[in-house]
């Protein structure tokens, strides 16, 4: 299979195109190296992809038509490509609605001339907002969003469901909870915290440490990229939840990660964040049968992979 992953550089991305090239498929990168984060990140990201023939890295923005009028034809599509982080959409939501909507919008124009079969798209569990049951369903309404960023995610999964409607595209929206691992991306919590821990920085709690999130190691983000690329058919179109099922919580993470680095945490204490929500679990019972979906990584576990990666670039 020839894939494309957009956004391929970042997190997820890199993750994405490494378990498809091992898998014995041809992937092409396409990502912007945008300046949410460094570039150089980014590039380092692809340095176990680059060993591999059957990859290539392309530099370009999917909001340019030129640039994908130049991409071959592909099988299926990741759509990982994105303004991230939550909280700075706030401030500056212009951005994120420009790549996350009409960036979309572009993408699925070219998928139509192309007639390409299969797309699956990062979407969020921050589309759930403020979410009364707790453990969110994909059946549970969608209108607690509580940022710009939320807001453009649920937008990309209305764009994709049309697009599957009219077109026949087989689309698989994935809302991905927390994801954390190797090369988590540097402003997301558990990263940004044994970052400041290491440099003995204060560590700035948004509540009273009793807010949750379900963090889902990126090696069960990946293989539910997998399952739904197997599942996903001309005509389908689908949302599922991505998560561990289970919710850490704040201060917990934040213990539990100064201990194993052996470092007691100076905390700043801060009001509630008004973009965050308080606590996330997914309900995995929908993904799960369908998808067959089955995360395999308890967070203890993960945070070990993840503490081995980031001791590499601390010592
Ligand atoms: N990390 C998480 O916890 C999480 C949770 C839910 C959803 N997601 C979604 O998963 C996807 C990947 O997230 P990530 O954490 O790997 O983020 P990331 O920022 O590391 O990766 C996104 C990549 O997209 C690239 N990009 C941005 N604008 C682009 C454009 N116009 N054209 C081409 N490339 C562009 C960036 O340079 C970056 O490398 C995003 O869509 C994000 O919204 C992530």
């Amino acid at each position: 299979m020839k894939l494309l992953v957009t956004g391929g550089a970042g997190f997820i991305g890199s993750h994405v195109c490494d378990a498809f090239l091992a898998d014995g498929h041809e992937v092409i990168a396409l990502d912007s190296l945008d300046e949410h984060y460094a570039s150089e990140t980014k590039l380092s990201n692809l340095a176990s992809a680059r060993d591999y023939n059957s990859f290539e890295f392309v530099k370009g923005d999917v909001r340019d038509s030129d640039c994908l009028l130049g991409l071959p034809v592909v099988d299926a599509i990741v759509h990982l490509a994105a303004r991230s982080g939550v909280r700075p959409s706030l401030h500056e939501p212009w951005p994120y609605v420009d790549v996350n909507v009409n960036g979309t919008r572009k993408l699925l124009h070219w998928v139509g001339t192309r007639g390409i079969c299969r797309v699956i798209f990062a979407s969020s569990s921050s589309v759930y907002g403020n979410n009364p049951n707790p453990a969110f369903a994909e059946s549970d309404p969608v209108d607690r969003r509580l940022s710009p960023y939320a807001e453009t995610k649920h937008q990309g999964e209305l764009l994709l469901k049309s697009e599957a409607m009219s077109s026949g595209t087989g689309i698989a929206c994935l809302r991905i909870f927390s994801a954390y691992g190797p090369r988590q991306r540097p402003d997301l919590a558990v990263h940004k915290f044994a970052r400041l821990l290491c440099n003995g920085d204060e560590v700035p709690l948004f509540g009273d440490g009793g807010s949750g999130r379900d963090y889902t190691f990126i090696d069960d983000v990946v293989e539910s990229v997998r399952c739904a690329l197997n599942w996903v058919e001309k005509g389908a179109f689908d949302v599922f939840n991505v998560g561990a099922g289970e919710t850490v919580l704040l201060r917990e993470m934040l213990d539990r990660l100064a201990r194993e680095l052996g470092l007691s945490p100076k905390v700043r204490q801060l009001p509630p964040h008004e973009a965050d929500v308080y606590s996330t679990r997914a309900d995995l019972a929908h993904s799960r049968v369908v998808l067959g979906y089955q995360p395999k990584t308890g967070f203890p576990e993960g945070l070990s992979h993840f503490l081995k990666w980031f001791r590499v670039g601390n010592p």
